[in-house]
């Protein structure tokens, strides 16, 4: 089995991108160390503060966001980050190539119950001046790479620089990543969807008539059954998506007037639909294609669905009809 390294070489990335891979692979080993000594290390559970979102922190939440960017600020291959931890962009060196965007724990809410939990990353070029939140608005197509690390009975890397999505698994062992999946390939066709269903009366009407439909199964216009899955971290729910195929969303929704949509673009939405087109699936608002949205700030939100190419076509295809005469709700 390849290394990382070995990996990284036969893709031919060149010397300062495998430097910053390498750097967010071996912070993602010490995450794992820490996530898997749960309560004996004391990290479960919450702070009492709140992030720039008005999200309470997890213990987690904050020591992964520390552990994260003082090892970025080590690596001289970067010249900024941006975290969904982070009130605004830190400056790193003035010399770094890349800009990093991550989310040092994604799922948080599933730590205090011993599940699913993850971190995703986005690395894009760092434009040349002086840095700003500007530097970092770039379109999700812009990206040079993005994975994620997800901590669960075994911790995964699943990574792309853009030739394909390439899969390594830590051997608890010897503490380094080996290829498991050198081409993750997301079926066409699913029949599996992965949605908040408690969140229903405050979808949009295209998103009510489609997970309907998917609910009436044989008898309904799909004729098929659907199966359903909710893991409450994104990123359990896309590495399913991506082993073996589905659709995942968090659309648009209503609930709170003041946040339509849950799910972060930069630090989620763009390197998870990055992941997605590389293995062959597909990755949309509703209404534009997630990776060419030109992002207006940092924290900005999204809604999401992703996945299996036909069932998100097929999502899509109730977007493109004519609702204005329905009731929203
Ligand atoms: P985070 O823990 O980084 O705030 O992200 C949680 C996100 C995402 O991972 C997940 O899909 C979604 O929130 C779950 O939302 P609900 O709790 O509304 O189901
Ligand atoms: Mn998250
Ligand atoms: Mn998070």
């Amino acid at each position: 089995m390849q290394t990382l390294a070995q990996n990284l070489a036969s893709q031919e990335v060149d010397a300062s991108l495998t430097q910053l891979i390498h750097t967010l692979a071996n912070t993602s080993k010490a995450i794992s160390h820490a996530v898997r000594h749960g309560a004996l290390a004391g990290v479960l559970g919450a702070t009492e503060q709140e992030n720039v979102q008005g999200e309470t922190q997890k213990k987690l939440d904050v020591i992964t966001n520390d552990m994260l960017k003082e090892r970025l600020k080590d690596d001289n291959t970067v010249r900024g980050l941006a975290s969904e931890e982070e009130d605004y962009i830190v400056e790193v060196g003035d010399k770094g190539h890349y800009l990093v965007c991550f989310d040092p724990l994604d799922g948080s809410s599933n730590i205090d119950i011993n599940s699913l939990v993850g971190t995703i990353f986005s690395i894009l070029p760092a434009p040349s001046g002086e840095l700003s939140e500007a530097s970092f608005l770039q379109a999700g197509r812009k990206q040079v790479a993005a994975g994620y690390v997800l901590y669960g009975p075994s911790t995964m890397l699943a990574l792309t620089t853009g030739q394909g999505v390439q899969l390594f698994t830590l051997n608890p062992d010897t503490n380094e990543y080996l290829l498991t999946n050198d081409a993750m390939n997301i079926s066409k066709d699913t029949g599996e969807f992965a949605i908040n269903m408690s969140n229903q009366r405050f979808w949009e009407a295209p998103m009510q008539t489609y997970i309907s439909d998917l609910l009436l199964g044989s008898i309904g216009p799909r004729e098929k059954n659907f199966n359903m899955r909710w893991i409450a971290a994104m990123v359990g729910d896309v590495h399913r998506v991506l082993s073996r195929g589905g659709i995942f969303t968090y659309p648009t929704d209503n609930k709170n007037p003041h946040k339509p949509y849950k799910l972060r673009l930069m630090y989620e939405a763009n390197p998870m639909s990055f992941l997605v087109e590389q293995a062959g699936g597909k990755a949309s608002t509703g209404y534009e294609n997630i990776m060419d949205i030109e992002p207006s700030e940092i924290h900005q939100r999204v809604a999401v669905i992703l996945g299996s190419a036909n069932e998100v076509d097929e999502c899509l295809s109730y977007h493109g009809l004519d609702y204005s005469k329905e009731p929203l709700v």
